[in-house]
């Protein structure tokens, strides 16, 4: 069983968010999958870590953007959040690179309730805004 089992009420009905979110479910699971392995795990991780890290800037641009076309009013609040994240992964990738942080159960605890959290409540109001009126320019 995965880490963090994807469910359908986590769909947006925005193709290319949905299968973006889907892909960071994936590496999250990998991550978690990897962290329990006994032997070989410390560089494989730090590869996952990278990819989860740079996945994530990707995503949240490709949600900027879109946000931007459509003149997304909680632009600003829901950037701040992405930025937060973002620089919450990279301090967590730099202590695990200079081996002064092990990832940690709470780490995995952290991930999988922000990412869903933030998918039900900021990305579902996107969703919400384009659906009602706002559009896709
Ligand atoms: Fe899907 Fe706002 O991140």
């Amino acid at each position: 069983m995965s880490y963090i089992e994807w469910n359908k009420k986590y769909e947006l009905g925005i193709e290319i968010i949905d299968y973006q979110h889907k892909k960071l479910v994936s590496l999250i699971n990998d991550l978690h999958d990897t962290n329990e392995k006994k032997e070989f795990k410390e560089d494989l991780l730090g590869v996952i870590l990278d990819e989860l890290a740079q996945y994530t800037v990707y995503h949240f641009s490709t949600e900027e953007q879109m946000m931007q076309k459509v003149n997304y009013v909680n632009y600003d609040s829901h950037h701040k959040l992405h930025a937060n994240f973002v620089k919450k992964l990279e301090d967590f990738k730099e202590r695990f690179s200079n081996k002064k942080e092990n990832i940690s159960e709470s780490l995995f605890v952290f991930l999988k309730q922000w990412l869903i959290d933030h998918i039900e409540r900021e990305d579902k109001e996107i969703s919400y805004h384009i659906t009602t009126g706002g559009g896709l320019v």
